[in-house]
């Protein structure tokens, strides 16, 4: 295993999981509107998501993983990269396009449900789980209905290591992605 092989591994991993990585900042783009849980409280008297979750953005934000998903498909089918597919059939993929993006969502959903549990308002900070909530909530899924795919791309030999490079990655992505989103207005806070 050398160096050249890590990188393209986690390179991989990285592409493989766009499906993953953009729904949350798709969210931001599309969401707005009706919160997700209506705007209703729990019996303390606090949100059970807030209103940084809307119907729009989840929806908007699944949808985009999904469209994203096989558009990557469809540029390495052209290329012929199959090491590089989520998967050679694009029907097939569809369910794995699915968990990964609204896995994503609902991650991210978790997150905040949890958020609002010890009293953090909407946008306050919450570190680890602001970075990692999308990518925990994609794995819920991914791991138990799609185990045999996660395993033969994520786990076996130089996979286990682009895998591993993805999580280091995620946290920095996160940031730099929430820097952006916050100079160009999209955002309230950078993070
Ligand atoms: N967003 C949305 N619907 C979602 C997820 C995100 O509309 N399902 C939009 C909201 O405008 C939200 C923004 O994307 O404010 C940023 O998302 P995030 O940082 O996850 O939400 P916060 O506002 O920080 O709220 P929370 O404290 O619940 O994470
Ligand atoms: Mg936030």
């Amino acid at each position: 295993m050398d160096i050249l092989e890590i990188i393209m591994a986690i390179l991989r991993a990285v592409w493989l999981m766009v499906p993953m990585l953009i729904p949350n900042s798709a969210a931001v783009l599309f969401g707005g509107g009706m919160p997700v849980d209506f705007g209703k409280t729990m019996k303390d008297g606090t949100r059970y998501l807030g209103d940084g979750k809307t119907w729009s953005g989840l929806l908007g934000g699944t949808l985009s993983g999904v469209i994203l998903g096989v558009i990557q498909m469809i540029i390495m089918g052209l290329l012929n990269q199959p090491d590089w597919t989520i998967n050679p059939c694009i029907t097939c993929a569809l369910p794995i396009l699915f968990l990964l993006a609204f896995g994503s969502m609902f991650g991210d959903m978790l997150g905040s449900f949890i958020k609002r549990r010890v009293g953090r308002e909407r946008g306050a900070k919450f570190p680890i789980l602001d970075q990692y909530d999308f990518f925990i909530g994609a794995m819920i899924l991914i791991v138990p209905f799609q185990w045999f795919w996660f395993k033969v791309n994520f786990l076996d030999g130089v996979y286990l290591a682009g895998f591993i490079g993805l999580i280091v990655l995620i946290p920095i992505m996160h940031r730099v992605v929430n820097i952006i989103g916050f100079k160009m207005g999209k955002k309230d806070v950078p993070w």
